[in-house]
């Protein structure tokens, strides 16, 4: 459910029409439904409710600061992965006591910002790393929290470059050693382990492996409690999937929750979860124009303005992002997005961009209605790790980040300059 629709034969973003941003933002650009983001934090929410959660909003997915002010005013916490996502969680209005800080290399000077803000915990990766937050923290004067990140080893049955549980990957301890490392690390001076962290993978559209990896974790969580180790609490992590390809895809949370919620209630720990894609994916759409149509071959291409380095996801990973005209042919004006759907006089089409390599593709062997230069199409599900990927690869500045709200719209990110790709480099 989002609140991108066509209405009077064109898309609108919740009561915007998506014209108007393009004329007065210009293309390409990145769209934000602000009733679409809380719909989904919400959903989360309300499906876990028994557990009463900890959300913390992985900020990897979608960083504007904007669009987490909005989360953090609803409670969120922060799921951060490095010093740069803490500073934007703060900058949001992050409560520093929500914030769970996991990955697997965090430096010396992370640890100490971290520990010096007054995190809630970090989800730690090995060994190695319970000594070295251990150490800071004495020198610190200060006591770390933080919770062991375990590889389950479950498939998550997702691409293979985002498949973080199994064994094979470089993500958390070992589930065979991880009482091991409980026992080893028992009653340190200056680091408090007091949570088990998992995160399996992203996106993950079955139920079962979120189910495997908790019985293996609860099982593991019962076996520290035996031999005296006090668990308080369970981050699960994000990964719950959305839709891509059409409005059945991926489960609604609510079915996530009706199988996790039996495994977890009642135990005498709290619960977390670490979302990003869930609630931001399609809460967000790139704005594009179409520039040039040429032919290659047999192959039709559709020149865009807006390229890999602006959503790298279709080319780093084969995702398929539904993509349609912003004011289609009335024949052509749909009320559900579904990759199945062919058009009225369509054509079959590489949607490309301006980028000098040919992974440069937004779509493939697409079937769209037939489009002309100056078009607009709407690329859908890109508000999780859309922009958060974009680069300036190409010497392209970043696009602009536009936010609607119910019949208006703000700019919550300007649009880049030349002068912002050079200003680093006047040293
Ligand atoms: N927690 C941890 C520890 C994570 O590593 C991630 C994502 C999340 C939570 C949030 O996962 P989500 O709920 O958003 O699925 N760039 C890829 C996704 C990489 C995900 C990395 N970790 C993509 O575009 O599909």
């Amino acid at each position: 459910m989002d609140y991108f629709n066509y209405k009077n034969g064109e898309l609108y973003c919740e009561d915007v029409p998506a014209t108007r941003i393009a004329q007065e933002v210009g293309t390409a650009c990145y769209v934000y439904s602000k009733a679409t983001l809380l719909h989904h934090f919400n959903q989360i929410k309300q499906a876990f409710g028994v557990l009463n959660p900890t959300i913390c909003f992985s900020i990897k997915s979608c960083g504007n600061i904007n669009l987490c002010r909005i989360l953090a005013e609803q409670g969120s916490g922060f799921d951060v992965t490095s010093g740069g996502e803490l500073y934007r969680a703060l900058q949001a209005g992050g409560d520093p006591k929500k914030i769970i800080y996991a990955g697997v290399g965090k430096t010396d000077q992370e640890i100490r910002d971290a520990i010096e803000v007054g995190i809630a915990a970090f989800n730690i990766e090995s060994e190695a790393e319970i000594e070295n937050i251990d150490r800071i923290a004495g020198e610190l004067g200060r006591q770390a929290i933080g919770a062991v990140r375990i590889n389950p080893d479950v498939d998550p049955k997702t691409h293979a470059k985002t498949t973080t549980g199994k064994k094979e990957t470089k993500f958390g301890v070992d589930i065979e050693r991880a009482e091991r490392v409980f026992d080893q690390y028992r009653g340190l001076k200056h680091l408090r382990i007091g949570g088990i962290h998992i995160h399996i993978g992203s996106p993950v559209y079955e139920i079962q492996p979120y189910v495997d990896a908790v019985k293996k974790v609860t099982a593991l969580i019962d076996r520290l409690t035996e031999k005296g180790h006090r668990i308080e609490w369970l981050d699960l992590g994000g990964g719950f999937a959305v839709n891509y390809k059409n409005p059945e895809q991926a489960k609604p949370v609510t079915e996530h929750a009706k199988a996790l919620i039996p495994l977890l209630k009642g135990k005498p720990y709290h619960i977390a979860f670490e979302p990003g894609r869930y609630i931001a994916g399609n809460a967000g759409i790139l704005l594009t124009k179409v520039l040039y149509r040429k032919t290659g071959g047999a192959k039709q291409f559709i020149i865009v303005d807006a390229g890999m380095n602006d959503l790298i996801r279709p080319t780093l990973y084969e995702s398929y992002h539904f993509i349609w005209p912003v004011k289609p042919d009335p024949k052509n004006v749909i009320d559900r997005r579904d990759s199945e759907r062919l058009p009225v006089d369509g054509e079959i089409v590489d949607v490309v961009g301006p980028i000098c390599e040919s992974g440069d593709y937004l779509a493939t062997e697409r079937a769209l209605p037939k489009t002309q230069r100056g078009d607009l199409l709407a690329v859908f599900t890109a508000g999780a790790y859309g922009f958060a990927m974009a680069s300036n690869y190409n010497n392209r500045p970043r696009l602009p980040e536009v936010l609607v709200d119910g019949d208006t719209y703000r700019i919550i990110r300007r649009r880049e300059t030349y002068e912002d790709l050079v200003a680093a480099e006047r040293v």
